[in-house]
């Protein structure tokens, strides 16, 4: 578990461009429009990419095309067995006027790590970043340039190959496309409610938490909805072992701050192949490092967490990821009992982090640690 896989060779391709006529692209009225208030994945841009991938001959077929609908048989392994993994990272315009693309690098690996737990090629880092790098180009009008609003890229690779034995496929597509986004909660800093999950397990040692792959995701649907119905936002999910070790919120990693108020530390569960190594969580350990904060990956218990909540150590509690960025945990719910974090209100950790990383991906900063890749 968590071992780096070798990366793969360096693979540059020369991608096939067909842009969207401008007599047909949408006026700069009516994308303005469309931007205004996109929501999340509902407002996708105009173009979009794919490489594909076949056994013998290894990446090929890159092209930029416009946005279209695919065509797949309907014997496709990827449908039918979920043979599908897929990243999630964003563009933002810079306070330069250029754009630039947040971790790109660190996007790829994680994009390899998951292909290879699910018996996939794994895409080289160049070739991944060219195609973000074309993607973003060719719908370079719709990266917003509000601060909080960004481009979303979502890039995905599928076993396409047409044939029903139980076994790796030996042809895939990689497709990339990207939307408008604000937030992925509407109302940003507004803290959630979240319903700890007793009943059902994200994932369990030696399977694919690690990896992002779409079942990861259908799995989490019932149990949200339980939360739901119990008039909470989000879930929390424990270990599938002891259910008592905290792991993930939804599909965002969480953050504990605890301790006395002018010093407090942050500490969030360690990744050991149940926990997605989520991108912002990474951003954020070495943000709150710089910003003197004392962090640590350390394990958590309900009972801790409920405990802290009780004898006032605790601070605050906040979710973390690409689409939801830093968002406060206010109200816990249990079969056991409910609790409050912070009194239910967002707390000032939450906030200077997320400005902190809000002003690297904006350029508004230096970008110390070389996150941020300008594309022009
Ligand atoms: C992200 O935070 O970008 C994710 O991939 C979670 C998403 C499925 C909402």
């Amino acid at each position: 578990m968590n071992q780096p896989t070798p990366t793969p060779a360096p693979v540059s391709l020369p991608f096939e461009t067909a842009h969207v006529p401008p007599a047909e692209r949408l006026d700069a009225a009516a994308r303005d429009e469309r931007m205004r208030s996109p929501g999340f994945g509902r407002v996708l841009t105009e173009h979009m990419v794919t490489i594909r991938w076949t056994e013998g001959t290894g990446w090929h077929d890159a092209r930029v095309s416009p946005y279209r609908g695919l065509e797949i048989d309907p014997a496709t392994v990827g449908v039918h067995y979920g043979q599908i993994v897929f990243e999630g990272l964003k563009a933002y315009s810079l306070a330069d006027g250029e754009v630039g693309i947040f971790r790109p690098d660190a996007a790829a690996r994680r994009l390899q790590r998951s292909a290879a737990r699910l018996a996939m090629p794994e895409m080289p880092t160049e070739l991944f970043t060219d195609a973000l790098v074309e993607l973003v180009r060719a719908d370079r009008d719709w990266v917003p340039s509000e601060v909080g609003k960004s481009l979303y890229l979502r890039p995905v690779l599928m076993a396409t190959e047409a044939d029903l034995d139980l076994r790796p496929a030996r042809e895939y597509l990689f497709l990339l496309i990207a939307f408008v986004t604000d937030n992925f909660f509407p109302g940003e800093l507004r803290p959630r409610t979240v319903w700890i999950c007793e009943d059902y397990v994200r994932a369990a040692p030696g399977g694919t938490g690690e990896a992002k792959t779409p079942g990861n995701y259908a799995a989490s649907l019932l149990a949200q909805e339980q939360a739901r119905d119990r008039g909470c936002d989000q879930v929390v999910w424990l270990d599938a072992v002891e259910r008592r070790w905290v792991e993930e919120m939804g599909g965002m990693n969480l953050f504990f701050a605890v301790g006395p108020e002018d010093s407090p530390r942050l500490l969030t569960p360690p990744l050991g192949g149940t926990i997605l190594p989520g991108m912002t969580r990474d951003s954020l350990i070495t943000i709150a490092r710089d910003l003197g904060y004392p962090t640590s990956e350390e394990p958590v218990s309900v009972a801790e967490w409920r405990g802290w909540a009780g004898d006032g150590s605790l601070r605050e509690v906040f979710a973390c990821g690409t689409a939801a960025v830093v968002t406060p945990v206010g109200t816990v719910r249990s079969a056991s009992g409910d609790w409050a974090v912070n009194g239910g209100r967002p707390g000032p950790i939450a906030t200077r982090l997320r400005t902190a990383l809000l002003d690297i991906q904006h350029g508004l900063v230096p970008d110390r640690h070389g996150w941020v890749l300008p594309v022009g």
